[in-house]
This record gives structure tokens, C-alpha cells and sequence, in this order.
């Protein structure tokens, strides 16, 4: 597409920088100083982009003359970027819905149009989300989150086919993530698709069954249902723990309570970095029902499951109940012990209370008798 470099000619832009390069000259002609601003267009900027290569005469047409006829035009982008463009007039961005159209300057700039390679490096990609963040100001990752300062928007987000995320089109909809956050994690990503919440998920994004969700049906996971988006932590801190037993108890609010009420769970609620949280028994991108043998609950793997901290697991010990609940059919010795014990409480506190209850209105009576006596005295 550029013009082949002639050794001969003078520097190709040199006849539109001599003025175009000149804010005196500008600011003399143009209407006003911020006009003039417009039209300084520095040849260094030009060049150190990817249309280095190109002269301006190949996108401003009939320039050549000044002053400049009416006729001149400039090529638009899209004119040479026909992939690109149609897939950003999918995009929200395009304003199909309302009328904020985002263009292509707006994300790349006119003149100082960056190569793709360099998008995809930190360098490049901070740039780029200095502009995503100009009008998404929410949106900026925290300092200190996972992806802060490592990677793009973009690269979550796509560039050009960006749609709203409820959009099932969307790159981080919950189906497209295992793709979406699978190009950089591709272990992690193809673990958790055959997880039991990554098969919800799948089920659940089908066509047929998505518009069975309503909003009082949890739906599964997917990354970051677990992790949360632009507020996501490194793994490993005791935060990020804390954070995690939170949201797994947010959809299992009855496996979280009957957690609670175990060794693991108190210890946890008081600071506990050590003790089991749900993901050190579940795993984390591995979880299936207890049922299922690949689950690491699975009777048969329990002994493994537990020796990971405890080395001496032996199969009685993880008879231990994890979810203790007071089940008459699962647990007979909690069920008769909370009975008993919450019976001998019952029964203290009827009779005792009505013990102390008759004691006292007997004590009145005695206090009373005495006082009459007392006053009969007088009399
Ligand atoms: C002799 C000085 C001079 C030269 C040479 C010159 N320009 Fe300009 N150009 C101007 C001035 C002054 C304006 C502002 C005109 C106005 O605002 O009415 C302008 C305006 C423009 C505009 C904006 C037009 C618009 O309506 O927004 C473009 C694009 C442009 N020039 C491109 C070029 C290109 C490309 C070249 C080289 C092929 C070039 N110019 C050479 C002085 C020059
Ligand atoms: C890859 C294409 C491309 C190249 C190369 C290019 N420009 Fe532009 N230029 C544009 C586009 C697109 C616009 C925006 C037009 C608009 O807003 O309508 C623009 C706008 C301008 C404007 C007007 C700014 C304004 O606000 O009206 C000037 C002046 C200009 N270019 C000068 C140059 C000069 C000088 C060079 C060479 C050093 C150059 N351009 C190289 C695409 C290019
Ligand atoms: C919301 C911001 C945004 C908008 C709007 C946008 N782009 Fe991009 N564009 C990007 C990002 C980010 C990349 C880098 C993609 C990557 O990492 O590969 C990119 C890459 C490109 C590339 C390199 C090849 C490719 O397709 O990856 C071209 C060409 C391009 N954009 C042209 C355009 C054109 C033309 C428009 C307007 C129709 C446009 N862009 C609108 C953000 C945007
Ligand atoms: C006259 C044709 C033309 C126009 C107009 C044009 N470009 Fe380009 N663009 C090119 C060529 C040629 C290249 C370099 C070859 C390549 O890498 O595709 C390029 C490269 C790019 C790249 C880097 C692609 C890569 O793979 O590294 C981006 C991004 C880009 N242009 C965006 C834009 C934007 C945004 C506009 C409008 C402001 C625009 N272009 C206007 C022809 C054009
Ligand atoms: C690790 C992937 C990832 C990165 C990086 C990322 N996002 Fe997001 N973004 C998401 C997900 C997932 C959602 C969906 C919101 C949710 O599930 O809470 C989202 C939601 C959004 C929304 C919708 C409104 C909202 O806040 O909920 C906007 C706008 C947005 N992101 C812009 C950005 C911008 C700008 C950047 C860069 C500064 C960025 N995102 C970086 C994954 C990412
Ligand atoms: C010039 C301002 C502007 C720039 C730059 C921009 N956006 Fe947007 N973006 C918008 C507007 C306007 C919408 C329309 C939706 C709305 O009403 O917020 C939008 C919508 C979005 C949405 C959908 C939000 C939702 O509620 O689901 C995402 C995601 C998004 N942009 C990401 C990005 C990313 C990533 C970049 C940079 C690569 C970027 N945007 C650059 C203005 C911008
Ligand atoms: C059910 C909740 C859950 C879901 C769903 C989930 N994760 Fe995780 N993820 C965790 C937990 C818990 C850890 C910490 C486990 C550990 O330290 O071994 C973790 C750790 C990670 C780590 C850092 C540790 C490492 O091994 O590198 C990455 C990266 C990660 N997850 C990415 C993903 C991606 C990508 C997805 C989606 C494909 C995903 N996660 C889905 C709970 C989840
Ligand atoms: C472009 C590549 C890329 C994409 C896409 C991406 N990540 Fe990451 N992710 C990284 C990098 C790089 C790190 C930082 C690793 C480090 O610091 O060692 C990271 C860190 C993480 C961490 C913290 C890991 C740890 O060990 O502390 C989690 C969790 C994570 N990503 C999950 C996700 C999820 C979920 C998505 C999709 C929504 C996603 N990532 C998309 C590259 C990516
Ligand atoms: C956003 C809600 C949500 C979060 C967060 C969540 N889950 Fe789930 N989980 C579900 C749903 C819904 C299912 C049922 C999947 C199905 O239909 O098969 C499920 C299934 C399971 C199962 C399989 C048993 C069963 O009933 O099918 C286990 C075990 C499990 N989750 C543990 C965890 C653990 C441990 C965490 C945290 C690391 C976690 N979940 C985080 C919603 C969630
Ligand atoms: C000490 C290990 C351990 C910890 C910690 C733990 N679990 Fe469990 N979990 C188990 C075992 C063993 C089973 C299977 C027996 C049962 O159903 O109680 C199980 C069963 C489950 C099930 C039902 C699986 C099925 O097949 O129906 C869910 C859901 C669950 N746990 C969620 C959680 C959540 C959420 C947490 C954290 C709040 C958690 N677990 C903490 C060991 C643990
Ligand atoms: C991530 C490590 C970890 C895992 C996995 C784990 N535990 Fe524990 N558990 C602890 C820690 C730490 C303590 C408290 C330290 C202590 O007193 O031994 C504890 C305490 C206990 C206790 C009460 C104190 C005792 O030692 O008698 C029982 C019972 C127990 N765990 C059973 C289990 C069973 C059964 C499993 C598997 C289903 C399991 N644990 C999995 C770390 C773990």
C-alpha cells in the first residue's frame, strides 16, 4: 500500500510540514489558536507510527495546492481497514443504541496510530487503556490487582468487537470466557470448562435454556464468578482467601453454615491461614459432586484430600463430618446429642425457672405477712 520510497524526491512530507509543522505560521492563518493547534501535525509522530511508512498525500488527497481546494478529502479509515471496521460497526461502541458513536481516532488517535505489535505489549497496551479509561473512568484496575499495569482492556474485552457484557456476544460473557481468559490461562481454563460449575455453565448459556434463568436462580460460576472482574486479587494472600470462602458461601449458604460450625470454619473466621477453606477440600477448577470419583471429596480420595495437611489421614479419621448437619439419617450422634443437650437445656431453665418463680412469689408472701405484722403492731 505505500508509495515505494524515491531516493531522488525530496523528503516526501516536507512540503506539507513546512507549514503544517509551523504553529507560528498557523496560528496567523488559522481562525484561532486552539485551530492552529489542530493543524500542527509533527512529521516525527507521523513517522514513529505504523503509518510511518505512508505519505500524508496518500490519505489527504488534493492537498498538494494552497490554499487547499474544496475538493481536497481525506481517506477515511475505514476505506483501508475494511476487517476492522465492520467488525466495530457490531461493536456498542458503534452507537447502534445510542447516539455516543465511538470512532476509530478515539481509541488510536489520528496521527500517532500505534502497530498492533505494540498493543500487545504492556507498554503498548498501558497506552491504549489510558484511552479506554479517558471515558471509562470506573472501570480503571485498582493498583495492586492482578492484572493492573500487566495487561489490556482489550485483551479481556476484544478491540473491535466489543459489545455490551450482558451481550451473550460479549468476549467476557460467562460461556466465552473459558476462551477469553483460556488464552493466557489455558491449563487453568481448560480444567474448569469440565468442572461441575463449568458444565453449568455451558448448560446454562445454551440458547434453549438461558431464558430459564430468572433472578432468583443462582447461576454457576464461570472465572469470574469466583474471582470478580476488575477487582480481582493474586492468589495466595489471606485476603484473597477470606474473599473466596465469601463467594462460594454466597451460592451455597448451607454447606457454608454447616462449614462454620466445624474446626476448619471457626478457625478460618478467626484469621486462620492454615486451616481448610472450601477450595482446599474441593480444589478450586476441579470440583464435581461428592458423588462423582474424579471429585477429590469423593469417599475414595478423601484420604488424599485430607493428607495434604493432615499426614495422618487414615480412612477413619475423614469419617470426620465436614458439613456437620443435625440429619438423624447422616449424623445420629449430633442428632441425639444437640437433642439432648438442648433438652437438658430446656429442661433446666422450665424447672429451675419455675422453681426460682415460686420462690420468689413465695418470698413476697413472707414479706408481706411480716410487714402487716409489723403495721398491726402499731395500731
Ligand atoms: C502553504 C502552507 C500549507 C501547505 C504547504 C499545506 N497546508 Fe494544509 N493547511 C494550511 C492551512 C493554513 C490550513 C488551514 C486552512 C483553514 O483552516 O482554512 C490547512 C488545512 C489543512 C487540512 C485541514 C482541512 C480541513 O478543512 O480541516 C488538511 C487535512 C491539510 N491542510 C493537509 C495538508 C497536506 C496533506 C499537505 C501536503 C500535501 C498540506 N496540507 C500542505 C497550510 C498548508
Ligand atoms: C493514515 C492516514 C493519514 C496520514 C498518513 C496522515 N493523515 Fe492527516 N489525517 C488523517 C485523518 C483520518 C484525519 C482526520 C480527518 C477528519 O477529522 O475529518 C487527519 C487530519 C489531518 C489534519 C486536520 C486536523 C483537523 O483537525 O482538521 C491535518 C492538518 C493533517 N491531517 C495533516 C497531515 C500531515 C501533514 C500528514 C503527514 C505528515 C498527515 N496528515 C498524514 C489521516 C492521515
Ligand atoms: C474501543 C477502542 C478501539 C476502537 C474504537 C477501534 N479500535 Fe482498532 N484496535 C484497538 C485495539 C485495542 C487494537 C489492538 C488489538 C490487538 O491487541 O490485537 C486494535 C487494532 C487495530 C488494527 C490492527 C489489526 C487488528 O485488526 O487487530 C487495525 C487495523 C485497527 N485497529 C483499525 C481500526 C479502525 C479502522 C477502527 C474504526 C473503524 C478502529 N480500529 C476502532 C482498539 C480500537
Ligand atoms: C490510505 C489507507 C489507510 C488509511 C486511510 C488508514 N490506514 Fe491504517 N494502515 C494502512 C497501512 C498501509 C498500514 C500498514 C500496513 C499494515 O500493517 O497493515 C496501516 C496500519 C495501521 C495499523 C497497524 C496495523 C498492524 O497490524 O500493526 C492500525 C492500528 C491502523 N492502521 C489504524 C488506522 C486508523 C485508526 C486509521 C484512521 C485514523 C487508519 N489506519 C487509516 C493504511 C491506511
Ligand atoms: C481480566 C479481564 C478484564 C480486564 C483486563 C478488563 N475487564 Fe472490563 N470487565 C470484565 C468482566 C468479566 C466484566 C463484567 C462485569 C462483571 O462480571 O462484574 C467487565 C465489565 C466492564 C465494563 C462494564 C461496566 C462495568 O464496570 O461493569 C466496562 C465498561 C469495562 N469492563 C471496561 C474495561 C476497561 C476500560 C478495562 C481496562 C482498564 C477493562 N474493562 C479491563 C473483564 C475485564
Ligand atoms: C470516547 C469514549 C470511549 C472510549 C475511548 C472507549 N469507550 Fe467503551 N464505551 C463508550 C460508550 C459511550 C459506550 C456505550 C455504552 C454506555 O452507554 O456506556 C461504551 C461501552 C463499552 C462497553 C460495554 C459496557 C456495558 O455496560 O456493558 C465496554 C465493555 C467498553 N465500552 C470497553 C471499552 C474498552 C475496552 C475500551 C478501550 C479499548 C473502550 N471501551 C474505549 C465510550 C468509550
Ligand atoms: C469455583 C470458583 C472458581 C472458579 C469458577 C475459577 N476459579 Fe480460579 N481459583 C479459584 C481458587 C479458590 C483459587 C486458589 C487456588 C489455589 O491457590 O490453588 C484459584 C486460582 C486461580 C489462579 C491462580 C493460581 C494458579 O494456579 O495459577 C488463576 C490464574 C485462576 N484461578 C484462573 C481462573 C480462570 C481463568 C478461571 C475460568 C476458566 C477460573 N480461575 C475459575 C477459584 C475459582
Ligand atoms: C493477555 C493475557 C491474560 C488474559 C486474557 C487474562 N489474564 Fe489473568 N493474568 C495474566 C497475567 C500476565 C497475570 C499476572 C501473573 C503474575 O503476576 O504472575 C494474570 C494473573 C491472574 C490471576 C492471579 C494469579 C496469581 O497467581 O495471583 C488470576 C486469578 C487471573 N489472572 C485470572 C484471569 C481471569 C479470570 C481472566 C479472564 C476474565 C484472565 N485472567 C485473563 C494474563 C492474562
Ligand atoms: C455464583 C454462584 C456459585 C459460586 C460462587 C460457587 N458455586 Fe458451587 N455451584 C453453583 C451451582 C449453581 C452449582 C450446581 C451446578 C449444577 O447444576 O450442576 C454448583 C455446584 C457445586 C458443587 C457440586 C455439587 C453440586 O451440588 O452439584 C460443589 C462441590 C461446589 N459447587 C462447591 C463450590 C465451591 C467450593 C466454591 C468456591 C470455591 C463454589 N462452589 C462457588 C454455584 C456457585
Ligand atoms: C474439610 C474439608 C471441607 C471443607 C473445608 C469444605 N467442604 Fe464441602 N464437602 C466436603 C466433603 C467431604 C463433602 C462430601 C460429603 C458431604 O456432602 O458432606 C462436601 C460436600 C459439599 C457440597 C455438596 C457436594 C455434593 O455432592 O452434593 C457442597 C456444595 C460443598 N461441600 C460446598 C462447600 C463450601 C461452599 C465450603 C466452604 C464454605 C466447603 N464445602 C468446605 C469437605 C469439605
Ligand atoms: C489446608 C489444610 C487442611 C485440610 C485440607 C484439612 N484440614 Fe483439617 N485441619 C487443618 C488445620 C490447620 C487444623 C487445626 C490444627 C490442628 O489442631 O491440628 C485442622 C483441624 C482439623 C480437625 C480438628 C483438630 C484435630 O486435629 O483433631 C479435624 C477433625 C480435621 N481437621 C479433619 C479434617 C478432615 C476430615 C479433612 C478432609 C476432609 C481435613 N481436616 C482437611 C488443616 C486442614
Amino acid at each position: 500500500m505505500a508509495a515505494p520510497v524515491d531516493a531522488q524526491a525530496p523528503p516526501r512530507n516536507q512540503g506539507c510540514v513546512t507549514c503544517h509543522g509551523d504553529i507560528e505560521f498557523l496560528r496567523q492563518q488559522a481562525r484561532s489558536l486552539e485551530r492552529a493547534r489542530e493543524l500542527l501535525v509533527s512529521t516525527g509522530e507521523v513517522a514513529a507510527s505504523a503509518h510511518g511508512e505512508m505519505a500524508c498525500a496518500e490519505c489527504h488527497t488534493g492537498y498538494d495546492r494552497f490554499p487547499h481546494p474544496s475538493r481536497a478529502s481525506t481517506a477515511s479509515c475505514e476505506s483501508c481497514h475494511e476487517e476492522a471496521h465492520s467488525a466495530w460497526q457490531e461493536s456498542v461502541h458503534a452507537g447502534q443504541e445510542n447516539l455516543r458513536i465511538v470512532r476509530c481516532a478515539a481509541c488510536h488517535t489520528i496521527h500517532r496510530v500505534l502497530p498492533a505489535d505494540t498493543l500487545r505489549t504492556p507498554a503498548g497496551a498501558a497506552v491504549m487503556n489510558a484511552s479506554c479509561v479517558s471515558c471509562h473512568e470506573a472501570a480503571r484496575l485498582p493498583e495492586g490487582t492482578a492484572h493492573a499495569g500487566k495487561i489490556g482492556c482489550a485483551q479481556c474485552h476484544g478491540s473491535h468487537a466489543i459489545h455490551a457484557v450482558a451481550d451473550t456476544r460479549s468476549a467476557v460473557a460467562p460461556a466465552r470466557q473459558y476462551a477469553t481468559c483460556g488464552a493466557c490461562h489455558d491449563t487453568i481454563a481448560a480444567t474448569a470448562r469440565q468442572d461441575a460449575h463449568g458444565a453449568a455453565v455451558m448448560r446454562w448459556s445454551h440458547p434453549d435454556t438461558v431464558q430459564l434463568l430468572t433472578p432468583d436462580v443462582v447461576p454457576p460460576p464461570a472465572c469470574t464468578g469466583c474471582h470478580d472482574a476488575h477487582r480481582m486479587r493474586p492468589a495466595g494472600t489471606a485476603e484473597f482467601e477470606a474473599a473466596m470462602v465469601e463467594r462460594c458461601s454466597a451460592c451455597h449458604e448451607d454447606y457454608a453454615e454447616t462449614y462454620l460450625g466445624t474446626y476448619h470454619g471457626k478457625a478460618t473466621a478467626l484469621g486462620s491461614v492454615i486451616a481448610a477453606t472450601c477450595a482446599d477440600c474441593h480444589t478450586a477448577h476441579r470440583i464435581h459432586p461428592a458423588s462423582d470419583p474424579r471429585s477429590s471429596v469423593a469417599a475414595a480420595n478423601l484420604v488424599a484430600t485430607c493428607g495434604t495437611c493432615h499426614e495422618h489421614a487414615r480412612p477413619a479419621f475423614v469419617q470426620y463430618d465436614s458439613h456437620p448437619t443435625l440429619d438423624y439419617d447422616r449424623n445420629p450422634w449430633i442428632f441425639f446429642s444437640f437433642w439432648f443437650m438442648n433438652g437438658l437445656l430446656l429442661f433446666v431453665v422450665v424447672v429451675f425457672g419455675a422453681h426460682t418463680a415460686l420462690w420468689w412469689v413465695r418470698l413476697m408472701l413472707d414479706r408481706r405477712k411480716e410487714r402487716g405484722h409489723v403495721t398491726g403492731g402499731h395500731a
